[in-house]
């Protein structure tokens, strides 16, 4: 962390921006208006959950990659009759109690949490090593990693759930530029408190002195990288020291705190096929505001 913040472009791992406050304040993100991808991929999938059990295996072990909504995964699970249920997530705390009131609702479904950074090696849990696996990855997380690091974290999961393996995918894609800034940057300052979340964390957890007033926060559109940057701008000059560490920092400086990339449907599918997923049913909503991809681990073959 420290090293990413005196890195000529100062920034810092967006997974930084959850901790109990950052998780809060994301929450509340997901209920504002502005803040279409929650409640339009939430929709979809209700739209088309028939569609998705129809081209899915009944009794599968459905794996997670993240702690999961209470609305989105129960859809999923009770439609695709999940034999198992293995969400998997970094933060112990709230994975067991999500998966404890999931258990309280398919008290038949085996629930078998695994605590891990999903962008890193683990293992699945033996139980489910014989049933097909459905990997479930919504939200549109995936934009959160830049393409490099998406396709790994694909291949991934292409080795952890074998092949034949489906996986069901959120992404947000292209749209006006001003509606994707909106839902960064709102008037109830609910996302710049979600930013700015993360210099209280750091004063906090690593006995830095920044002083807060001193950030702004900023979303920015990069058309080249098709992604909304959100920013921690200096609005003075300012020096503060982290872990004993100093740090100077000229007004109109930034430090870069999270990408959100956006697909078009060409770019979907060529990052879902670069990370060894080939995309087999596609959905949008009305609008085509998100996309939600399902698609195959197919076994390894010559090229033609
Ligand atoms: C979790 N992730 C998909 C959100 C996004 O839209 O990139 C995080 C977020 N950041 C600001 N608002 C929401």
């Amino acid at each position: 962390m420290l090293a990413g913040l005196s890195a000529p472009i100062p920034a810092i791992p967006a997974r930084w921006l959850y901790d109990r406050r950052g998780s809060e304040l994301f929450d509340e993100i997901t209920r504002l208006s502005s803040y279409y991808p929650t409640r339009t991929e939430v929709a979809l999938l209700q739209t088309i959950m028939p569609e998705v059990a129809a081209s899915v295996p009944k009794g599968a072990a459905v794996v997670e990659f993240g702690a999961g909504s209470a609305t989105k995964t129960p859809m999923l699970l009770e439609a695709v009759e999940a034999a198992a249920y293995v969400p998997v997530d970094i933060s112990g705390d709230y994975l067991e109690q999500s998966a404890r009131e999931l258990q309280r609702r398919f008290p038949s479904l085996e629930v078998i949490p695994v605590i891990a950074d999903f962008a890193r090696p683990f293992a699945l849990p033996q139980e489910v090593k014989n049933l097909p696996k459905l990997g479930f990855f919504p939200g549109s997380t995936i934009g959160n990693f830049v393409p490099w690091s998406a396709t790994d974290l694909l291949r991934s999961f292409r080795a952890l759930l074998e092949p034949g393996a489906r996986l069901l995918i959120g992404m947000d894609r292209v749209k006006p530029v001003e509606r994707m800034l909106a839902a960064y940057d709102e008037p109830q300052g609910i996302t710049a408190d979600f930013n700015r979340n993360l210099l209280t964390r750091i004063n906090r957890e690593l006995d830095g002195d920044i002083p807060l007033d001193a950030f702004r926060h900023e979303a920015r559109w990069d058309e080249i990288l098709s992604r909304v940057e959100m920013h921690l701008v200096a609005t003075r000059d300012i020096e503060f020291s982290i872990s004993g560490q100093k740090f100077r920092f000229a007004a109109g400086a930034t430090i870069h705190t999270e990408n959100s990339h956006k697909y078009g449907p060409r770019g979907s599918r060529v990052l879902l096929l670069a990370g060894g997923w080939t995309p087999v049913a596609e959905w949008t909503d009305g609008a085509e505001d998100f996309a939600e991809i399902l698609a195959v681990a197919e076994p390894e073959r010559f090229a033609p």
